[in-house]
């Protein structure tokens, strides 16, 4: 049974929309709890764009789930990962022109960087997650850095027209999957996973986590964040 893993880095884009205050991602972390979350998670983004320092504090301090925390493979980012303790990192691709995430990291071309990111993360002793394409390529390179999990990026998948697409997209998925379980990795996934789309990428066999967050967070304004997450959480499991 897949664990639902929430993102809430837009509940703070609506903040910083404003500059203010409100709303409060640690208000919603706590509601994504009552909801039935298994773990809150939130991208730390170079440009600061959502999410700041002082909500991973913050979180550091009140989340009872699983903290999962998304981050570039940037040496100053790393540092506050490391200094916050999150339980998890999972690390990302980022371009600050992008909008969101927009593929998964590329393992053959920034090795170093990224074997430099996951031994320091490592020595801090937080478990480690790579967030790729279904590309047997990249699985290979995950399992030769020793991640403990991978993210499968399921971008594509959602965004797919049409039923055959759609399957096609699936396969690649359950095929990586299966490439991560192999190889001893336990298996995530994320990214444009929605109430309508979710249930065949949790079914996939082996399925760990799932991170999902726009999808939430557009129905949390519409039916509140805890009903919101209850929803969803009945859907992945
Ligand atoms: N997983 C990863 C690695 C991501 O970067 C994101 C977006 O921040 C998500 C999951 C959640 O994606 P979405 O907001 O489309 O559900």
């Amino acid at each position: 049974m897949a664990e639902l893993g929430v993102n809430i880095d837009h509940v703070a884009t609506v903040r910083q929309a404003r500059g203010t205050n409100e709303p409060d991602p640690v208000w919603a972390a706590t509601l994504a709890q009552l909801g039935g979350a298994d773990g809150i998670t939130v991208h730390l983004r170079e440009d600061r764009r959502h999410i700041q320092d002082r909500d991973l504090r913050v979180l550091r301090d009140t989340v009872t789930v699983k903290l999962n925390l998304e981050l570039a493979a940037n040496p100053e980012i790393v540092e506050i990962a490391c200094g916050s303790k999150p339980d998890q990192a999972t690390l990302v691709p980022e371009k600050r022109e992008e909008v969101t995430t927009e593929g998964g990291l590329d393992l053959l071309t920034h090795q170093q960087r990224v074997a430099d990111a996951v031994a320091r993360l490592r020595d801090a002793g937080i478990g480690i997650s790579l967030f790729l394409d279904p590309d047997p390529r990249q699985i290979e390179a995950a399992h030769a850095l020793k991640a403990d999990a991978v993210e499968l990026h399921t971008g594509e998948y959602a965004l797919a027209v049409g039923e055959k697409a759609t399957q096609a997209e699936l396969a690649k998925l359950v095929d990586a999957g299966k490439q991560v379980r192999s190889l001893g990795m336990t298996l995530h996934a994320g990214h444009g996973l929605t109430y309508r789309n979710v249930k065949p990428v949790a079914a996939i066999e082996g399925m760990a986590e799932l991170n999902i967050g726009h999808s939430i967070v557009a129905r949390a304004i519409m039916v509140g964040f805890e009903q919101a997450v209850r929803e969803m959480k009945r859907l992945v499991s």
